[in-house]
C-alpha cells in the first residue's frame, strides 16, 4: 500500500554506496530525504544526482540527510557516480542503496508497474525528525525534479514545525507565512512580535518569523 502524508516512513537494512545502511540508525534525529531514480547511466538521472550532490550544503543548512536508491547494483552505482561527478562537475557526497532485491522499493512503493515492471520511478519522500512521511512527490522518468521545489517545501515543513506558520501560494523564502489556524489571534500577537496582518480572521499573515 501507498505510504501516505503522516504515515511512519519504513526502516530497513540496505547496501549503499556508504556502506550498510541500517535507515532509523542512519537517520538519527535528523530530516531525511529519501529519493528514486529509474536506472544508473540514464541522462535525467545523471543530471538529478550531481544537482542533489552540488546542493549538499543546501541540505546540510536544513539539517537533511539525502539518501538515493535505484534497483541496480552497486558496481553499477560506483561506476555511475564516476560519470555524474564529471558530466556534472560535482562529487557525489550521500549514499546510493543498491536494491537488487527491491526490499526499499516496495516498502516505499517507488515501482508503479504500469509505468515500469522493473524500474523505480522519480519518488521523494521528506521524513521528519519523528519518522513521519511529511512530503510525498512522484515524477515520471522523463522529468527531472524540481530540487529548489523540494528545498522550499522543506523549509515550509520546517516552519510549520518550528513556528506554527503555514506558507501561502508560490511562497519563496523571505515572504510573509500564513498563522496557521490552530493558533487564535490573540495568541498570535503574543507570538509573533515582528506583527500579524489579519486580512480576515482566517486569513493572518506574519513576516517569517526564523529571519
Ligand atoms: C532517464 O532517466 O534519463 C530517463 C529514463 C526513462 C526515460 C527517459 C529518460
Amino acid at each position: 500500500m501507498a505510504l501516505r502524508l503522516g504515515d511512519i516512513a519504513p526502516d530497513f537494512t540496505a547496501q549503499s554506496t556508504e556502506g550498510t545502511i541500517h535507515f532509523y540508525e542512519w537517520l538519527g534525529n535528523s530530516w531525511g530525504m529519501i529519493f528514486s531514480h529509474p536506472a544508473d547511466f540514464t541522462p535525467v538521472c545523471t543530471t538529478e544526482l550531481g544537482r542533489t550532490a552540488s546542493l549538499k550544503s543546501e541540505f546540510e543548512k536544513r539539517g537533511v540527510k539525502v539518501i538515493a536508491v535505484s534497483v541496480d547494483p552497486l558496481e553499477s552505482h560506483s561506476e555511475w557516480i564516476k560519470d555524474i561527478n564529471e558530466t556534472q562537475q560535482t562529487t557525489v557526497n550521500f549514499p546510493m542503496i543498491a536494491d537488487q532485491d527491491r526490499q526499499v522499493a516496495e516498502l516505499y512503493d517507488m515501482i508503479h508497474p504500469n509505468a515500469s515492471e522493473k524500474a523505480t520511478v522519480r519518488s521523494v519522500f521528506v521524513i521528519g525528525p519523528d519518522k513521519k512521511v511529511k512530503l510525498t512527490l512522484t515524477y515520471p522518468a522523463s522529468t527531472g525534479r524540481n530540487f529548489n521545489e523540494i528545498l522550499r517545501v522543506i523549509d515550509s515543513l520546517q516552519l510549520t514545525a518550528n513556528y506554527q506558520v503555514a506558507t501561502p501560494a508560490d511562497w519563496q523564502a523571505g515572504e510573509d507565512c500564513i498563522v496557521v489556524p490552530a493558533v487564535s489571534t490573540e495568541d498570535a500577537i503574543k507570538k509573533f512580535p515582528k506583527g500579524v496582518t489579519i486580512v480576515k480572521p482566517y486569513l493572518r499573515t506574519t513576516p517569517q518569523p526564523n529571519l
